[in-house]
């Protein structure tokens, strides 16, 4: 849930009871939210041992933490969550700095919270009027705006097919190119309709989703370097793990769910030389036990309830 200074946005906690269920809450243990959002999940882990544990709490987006912290301290669980504004990926030396033991369990629940999607002035959606900007952490120096307006045709393309996985991607590209030449575009709304017109018609009448759904998504991962984000967090979670400690992540796009299978296959094996070799001269140890043979997906009930659940995948791994 969000809900900040009487406004009602809503922010659902996708599939919470499975996380909740695989974070294996230990009373008096220690815990990172590395995307805290509107503090949903993390109310939920305290709720479930009336708030006998410790949460760091981290997101990248200064307003969303105003909201977790609002959210945390109606239920009362402000003592027992440290907040800070922060990319997960450089949570490590927050923890150093609070000289707390190794961490019970790490949650990530990746993507974007429906207060974000939701604020038309974060130009996140083509639903919204709003500018083109989609930082989830304002203070960065690149948005949106600049990608569209000033990334070479290549980029452009590049990103529209790997992270959108659209097949449109070179038109889309094209179209960005020859509108801008014009003038810069601005909008959330003029990027959709250039979107919309790259579009050869008999696609547009067939398209379940509205065309500008992919690219609008490739871009909001470009602005962010989500991928690098979860690359460079899973290359140093273990060192902060206790042995029996719980590592859940919730993500939303095939790509993220790429990554988070292959680091957990990887660490659920001792040698990982390349078969061909003979000999292993890798000399890495198995760290991580997979918890979920197959991704947990929310039910169709989650889904009729909340739409933005229905790509969600959530893997488990306790370390070893
Ligand atoms: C899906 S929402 C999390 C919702 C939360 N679990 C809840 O129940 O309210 C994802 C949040 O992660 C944040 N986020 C995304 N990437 C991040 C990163 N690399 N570092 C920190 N926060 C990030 C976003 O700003 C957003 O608030």
């Amino acid at each position: 849930m969000c809900n900040i200074d009487g406004k009602k946005d809503v922010h659902i906690p996708v599939l919470k009871n499975e996380a909740i269920k695989y974070l294996n809450i230990k009373k008096g243990g220690y815990y990172l939210d590395g995307t805290i959002g509107c503090a949903g999940h993390t109310i939920s882990m305290l709720e479930k041992v009336k708030g006998d544990i410790f949460v760091l709490g981290v997101d990248r987006d200064k307003e969303v933490l105003d909201i977790a912290r609002k959210n945390i301290e109606q239920k009362g669980y402000l003592s027992k969550v440290m907040l800070f504004h922060s990319r997960f990926s450089k949570v490590f030396d927050i923890i150093d700095s609070l000289k707390w033991p190794k961490l019970d369990g790490v949650l990530l629940d990746l993507g974007v919270s429906s207060y974000q999607v939701d604020t038309p002035n974060r130009g996140f959606s083509f639903h919204l009027p709003g500018p083109l900007d989609m930082r989830m952490d304002t203070d960065d120096e690149k948005s949106c705006f600049d990608i569209v307006n000033f990334a070479p045709y290549e980029e452009l393309r590049d990103i529209i097919k790997e992270y959108g996985q659209d097949p449109m991607a070179g038109r889309i590209a094209k179209k960005i190119v020859e509108r801008r030449r014009q003038g810069s575009i601005k909008t959330t709304q003029e990027l959709a309709s250039i979107v919309l017109e790259a579009y050869p018609l008999k696609w547009r009448r067939t398209a379940k989703r509205h065309p500008a759904t992919r690219t609008f998504q490739a871009l909001r991962i470009a602005v962010n370097r989500e991928l690098d984000e979860l690359k460079e967090f899973l290359s140093r979670v273990l060192d902060i793990l206790k042995p029996g400690a719980r590592i859940v992540i919730i993500s939303f796009h095939s790509l993220e769910d790429r990554i988070v299978k292959h680091f957990f296959k990887m660490e659920q094996k001792d040698c990982i030389c390349p078969p061909s070799q003979m000999v292993c001269t890798c000399n890495h140890v198995q760290r991580l036990k997979i918890l979920t043979k197959k991704p947990v997906v929310p039910s169709d009930d989650e889904i009729e309830l909340n739409k933005r659940a229905r790509s969600a995948k959530l893997r488990a791994a306790e370390v070893l």
